[in-house]
């Protein structure tokens, strides 16, 4: 289907081309997963800072028709998740997650991340929850993400978007408005969430 290599950015300095994870004949769950871990390595460091571990930790909880990847001039450099009400882009597996980063953190790992990466999510049929964006270091500032977040917005299946912006990321606020995201509501920071930031950023997209 056309979408699914479609997005390309025409003003960006090099050649964009965004399709969904599954659509790939070759195998590109290990650059999505060393992305991941990459774009989120503040917020993962916690359970172990050896960043292969981290990879492994994630790479197979990682639901390919979930996930988006650009590639820049043919390098695999962003990626995006994007849940739905009934299925989470990116699943938290207690057996892998004891595998990688061995029986005790791995435990910890999942009792501290089940409840936010895999309970349902009640935002409403047809509406994406966009949760993992991330696009590798060399490459950001360049347009991946706009060309990430405008395929996933062309696609028919989601009428609408919603995310979450940690107060402190200002460059991910700053493409959120940009993009037309609008923000509707902050929720305080809650017990060891405050050591990192004050509030939560809630932002919606509408497709009408
Ligand atoms: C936030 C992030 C995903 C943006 O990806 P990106 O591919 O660099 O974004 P784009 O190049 O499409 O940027 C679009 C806009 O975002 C803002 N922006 C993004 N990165 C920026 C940077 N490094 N410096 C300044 N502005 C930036 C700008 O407004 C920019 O528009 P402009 O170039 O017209 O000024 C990327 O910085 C990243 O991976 N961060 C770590 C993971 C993360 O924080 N994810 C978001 C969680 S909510």
């Amino acid at each position: 289907m056309s979408y699914e290599v479609s997005a390309k950015e025409q003003d960006a300095p090099g050649s964009i081309t965004v399709r969904r994870m599954d659509a790939y004949e070759r195998e590109i769950r290990d650059e999505v997963a060393a992305l991941l871990v990459e774009g989120f390595f503040p917020k993962l460091a916690y359970f172990t800072k050896n960043r292969r571990k981290l990879a492994l930790a994630f790479r197979d909880g990682i639901r390919a028709d979930m996930f988006y990847v650009a590639e820049l001039d043919g390098a695999v450099v962003g990626m995006l998740g994007c849940s739905s009400d009934t299925r989470r882009a990116l699943v938290a597996d207690k057996t892998l997650l004891r595998r990688s980063l061995g029986f005790l953190m791995g435990s910890v790992a999942y009792a501290a991340l089940k409840g936010s990466f895999n309970a349902p999510l009640h935002y409403g049929d047809g509406n994406g929850y966009v949760e993992w964006v991330a696009t590798a270091e060399r490459a950001r500032g360049r347009g991946v993400s706009t060309a990430l977040f405008r395929h996933v917005m062309d696609r028919p299946e989601y009428g609408s978007l919603t995310l979450e912006v940690l107060d402190f990321n200002e460059n991910a606020f700053r493409l959120y408005r940009k993009l037309g995201f609008v923000e509707y509501d902050r929720k305080a920071a809650r017990g060891m969430e405050r050591q990192m930031f004050k509030e939560r950023i809630l932002m919606r997209w509408d497709k009408d």
